[in-house]
Parts: C-alpha cells; sequence; structure tokens
C-alpha cells in the first residue's frame, strides 16, 4: 500500500494498559506486560512504512505518583524491554535515545538503560526515542534555565534567543530537523496532550483512537498514517484545495 504523504517524526501516547487490563478481570500489571510487548512490531512497522523518528510515552513526569507496587513494574519491564530486544533493534539499525529526567531513575534502571543507548547510538535507521520521567513543562524550565547559566558565563546574550536557539536547549536537540512532531497518535480515547512534547507537536496532526494501547496492533498503526497522509497541513498558510468542513470531497482550486 502507498501513502502518499509519511509523516517524519511520529509520537506516540501509549495509554490505556490498566483500563484494558481492569476490562478483563486482570490487575493492572496485566496491562503493563501487553503493552510492552505492542512496542517492538510498532517499531519494526513505522520504519518498515518510512518513519524517520518514532518518539514513545512511556513515563511520565506525573507518573511518579502511581503506587509503588505498579512503579516497580513498569520500570522491571522497561530493563526487561531492553535486555530482549537491544539484538534486534542493532539488527534493524535503529538509534535508541531517552529524553526525560534520566538522573531520576534508580540506578539498577540506569545500568540497563544507559549501556543499550550506548550500544544503538552509532546506529542510523529509525530514531527511536523513549520518553521517560519526560514531562514537557519540565523541559521547558530547564531549557530556560541552561540558557540563562549560559548568559551568566557569557557564552549567550539574552537577545539571541530563538525559536530556533530554544530548540537546542531541549532534550530533543539531537534529533535537529526532526525534532518536530508531524503526528501524534494516543490510544484508549482520551483526548488530551498529558504534558507531551508541547513544543514539538505545535503543528502536529492528531490521531485518537479508542483501542487502549495492548490492542495497538502494527495494522491499526498503518491506519493512523493512512489518516494522516488524508490530513493537509497548512502551517497558516492557505489552502491548496477548496476542502468544507462537513463534505466529503472539495473542489479543486486553480492555482
Ligand atoms: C499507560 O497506561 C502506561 C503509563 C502511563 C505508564 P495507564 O497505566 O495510564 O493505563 P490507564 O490509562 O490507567 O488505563
Ligand atoms: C500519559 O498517560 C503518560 C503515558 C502514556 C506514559 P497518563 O495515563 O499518565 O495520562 P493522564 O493522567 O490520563 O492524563
Ligand atoms: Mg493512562
Amino acid at each position: 500500500m502507498h501513502l502518499p504523504q509519511v509523516p517524519r517524526h511520529v509520537a506516540i501516547i501509549m495509554d490505556g494498559n490498566g483500563r484494558w487490563a481492569a476490562g478483563r478481570g486482570h490487575p493492572r500489571f496485566f496491562g503493563h506486560v501487553r503493552g510492552s510487548g505492542r512496542v517492538k512490531g510498532i517499531v519494526r512497522e513505522a520504519d518498515r512504512l518510512g518513519v524517520k523518528a518514532l518518539t514513545l510515552f512511556a513515563f511520565s513526569t506525573e507518573n511518579w505518583s502511581r503506587p509503588d507496587p505498579e512503579l516497580r513494574i513498569l520500570w522491571s519491564l522497561l530493563k526487561k524491554f531492553l535486555q530482549r530486544e537491544q539484538e534486534e533493534l542493532l539488527r534493524q539499525n535503529v538509534r535508541l535515545r531517552v529524553i526525560g529526567e534520566v538522573d531520576r531513575l534508580s540506578v539498577d534502571v540506569r545500568q540497563v538503560l544507559e549501556p543499550a543507548v550506548e550500544r544503538l547510538s552509532g546506529n542510523t535507521g529509525l530514531q527511536l526515542t523513549f520518553a521517560i520521567s519526560y514531562g514537557s513543562r519540565k523541559e521547558l524550565a530547564r531549557a530556560s534555565r541552561l540558557f540563562a547559566e549560559d548568559c551568566v558565563r557569557g557564552i549567550r546574550r539574552p537577545g539571541e534567543m530563538s525559536e530556533a536557539l530554544l530548540g537546542e536547549y531541549l532534550w530533543t536537540a539531537d534529533l535537529g530537523d526532526l525534532s518536530d512532531v508531524d503526528l501524534v497518535i494516543r490510544t484508549s480515547g482520551e483526548q488530551r496532550m498529558s504534558n507531551f512534547l508541547l513544543w514539538q507537536a505545535a503543528y502536529a496532526e492528531y490521531v485518537f483512537t479508542e483501542l487502549c494501547w495492548p490492542d495497538f496492533t502494527p495494522d491499526r498503526f498503518r491506519e493512523a498514517l493512512e489518516a494522516y497522509s488524508g490530513r493537509e497541513r497548512r502551517f497558516g498558510g492557505l489552502v491548496t484545495r477548496l476542502s468544507v468542513p462537513g463534505e466529503t470531497s472539495g473542489k479543486g482550486l486553480k492555482a
């Protein structure tokens, strides 16, 4: 199947593990187990469809408020995922990185995470980013602090600040021209950003699905990309084809 327009950077809010499990009479952790099992297929499909960067929201700054037993399960699943999938990611030429407050993670998690990131850092294929203990507001506050410190040190002047320069102080700076998100997908029926990539997704398209993350298959991912493919991105400019909201087809406009 040919997609006329493939998003370069897709960001996914992998939500609904707990409700998925509860709806089947299982404890919440079971949803996290199934959810972590979904990641590998989506990574492979993203790569196959020509996506260049995939950012997965795995744990938010606000998720620290969850009960300790749930946190322990989440960290254990992250470690297991990295141990299990590292070889395959290496074979797929996937470059792995992490955005968020990595220094808040416990030593045992970092002992698995950091070598994995290091090992995959030389890869040149899909840029896979896990957002872990990530919050956009923290990211922007941190960027402001780092910039202010550079000004105090005399490396920067306040008047230099621009949209491009701010981007260099964000956790996503490494992604360079891929840091702008083209498509945000959120599972589980919620329609909010929950503090995810607020700056980077300023002009993203959104696909919300009722499916919970453990039910989100590569086929559903492809459908989200098909939906994106039919969108007209205007970035505040003028329309290139006339599509009237509420009507299924629009008349072409002469240039
Ligand atoms: C997403 O599923 C995983 C994380 C936030 C870590 P949830 O755990 O939020 O599941 P629901 O939304 O409560 O169903
Ligand atoms: C967002 O989901 C964070 C992740 C998917 C990792 P949440 O379940 O934490 O978001 P809210 O609380 O419903 O907004
Ligand atoms: Mg949730």
